[in-house]
């Protein structure tokens, strides 16, 4: 594995490759990588002849700046993590080199996608991962673009900001990895206690009976219950029932592009989120 810096270095790099005809995947993260980031690098490497990560903990993201503080930096275990299965690292030390001299962000029109579930409790968070996620995508001009679908509502979005940008790329949704016990693996998981860790499949036990339930009650009703099985083990921020597609209210269980279960929650201090559509 190749690592770099400098996104001028990458793109010469990355030139030569596609000059030989390679096509190119890519997986941008944050890094603090585990085995749910390892996943999405691997279907790269099946679907795609060159594999470029990225870690870049984007500033324009964070609604605090306690938050960006705090974010794990870890890059020589992600290294090590990744390295049999990676051709390219990109980690750049400084904003600079991603956004140029100054930060200006791009306001895109996602239609109102951002401003729902996740949106409406970190304002501003979706239009600062897309402006980073269209700089990096038009560094690394790949075929192909890896999103975990854990993040199904950043999935969207990026799907709908290259059609803004009108990049090639394919944006490509991966199946969300969840340890034994069901709970959605994330970096977060190290800081649950052993118990957290236990008591939180409740979360993906309660989407999998929706899921498999819906149709014995109304939306409303089986919202209740759902919040009802969770609350008292997790502190529930959200549990809503949307539109796949728009990510907007549902009224019925017919008449939708899909059921999109979307969850947000508290456990030992720790924010945790999940979801399920059928
Ligand atoms: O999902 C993430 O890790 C980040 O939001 C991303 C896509 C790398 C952009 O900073």
């Amino acid at each position: 594995m190749k690592f770099t810096s400098s996104s001028q270095e990458l793109k010469s790099l990355l030139k030569s490759e596609q000059d030989k005809g390679k096509s190119i995947g890519f997986v941008p993260t944050m890094g603090a990588l585990h085995s749910g980031h390892l996943s999405l690098i691997k279907q790269a490497q099946k679907e795609c002849d060159i594999v470029v990560c990225s870690i870049f903990v984007n500033p324009t993201q964070f609604n605090e700046k306690s938050d960006l503080e705090k974010y794990p930096r870890t890059i020589e275990a992600d290294k090590n993590l990744i390295k049999n299965y990676c051709d390219y690292l990109f980690a750049p030390e400084t904003a600079e080199e991603v956004y140029g001299d100054k930060i200006e962000l791009i306001e895109f029109d996602f239609g109102g996608l951002e401003n729902e579930l996740e949106g409406e409790f970190r304002p501003g968070h979706f239009q600062g991962m897309a402006n980073v996620v269209s700089l990096l995508l038009k560094i690394v001009t790949p075929d192909k673009a890896f999103f975990g679908l854990k993040d199904y509502q950043q999935y969207k979005i990026v799907c709908r900001l290259v059609e803004i940008i009108k990049l090639k790329t394919e944006i490509v949704g991966c199946t969300i990895i969840r340890e034994e016990n069901g709970l959605a693996r994330s970096s977060r998981n190290e800081l649950l206690s052993e118990k957290g860790r236990e008591v939180a499949s409740v979360i993906s036990y309660t989407l999998n009976y929706i899921k498999k339930y819906h149709a014995h009650f109304s939306i409303t009703e089986i919202q209740e219950k759902a919040k009802a099985m969770i609350q008292g083990i997790l502190e529930v921020e959200y549990l809503e029932i949307r539109d796949a597609e728009t990510l907007k209210n549902i009224t019925s269980w017919e008449n939708n592009n899909g059921v999109f279960v979307s969850f947000a929650g508290m456990i030992d201090g720790v924010r945790l989120i999940d979801n399920i559509r059928f």
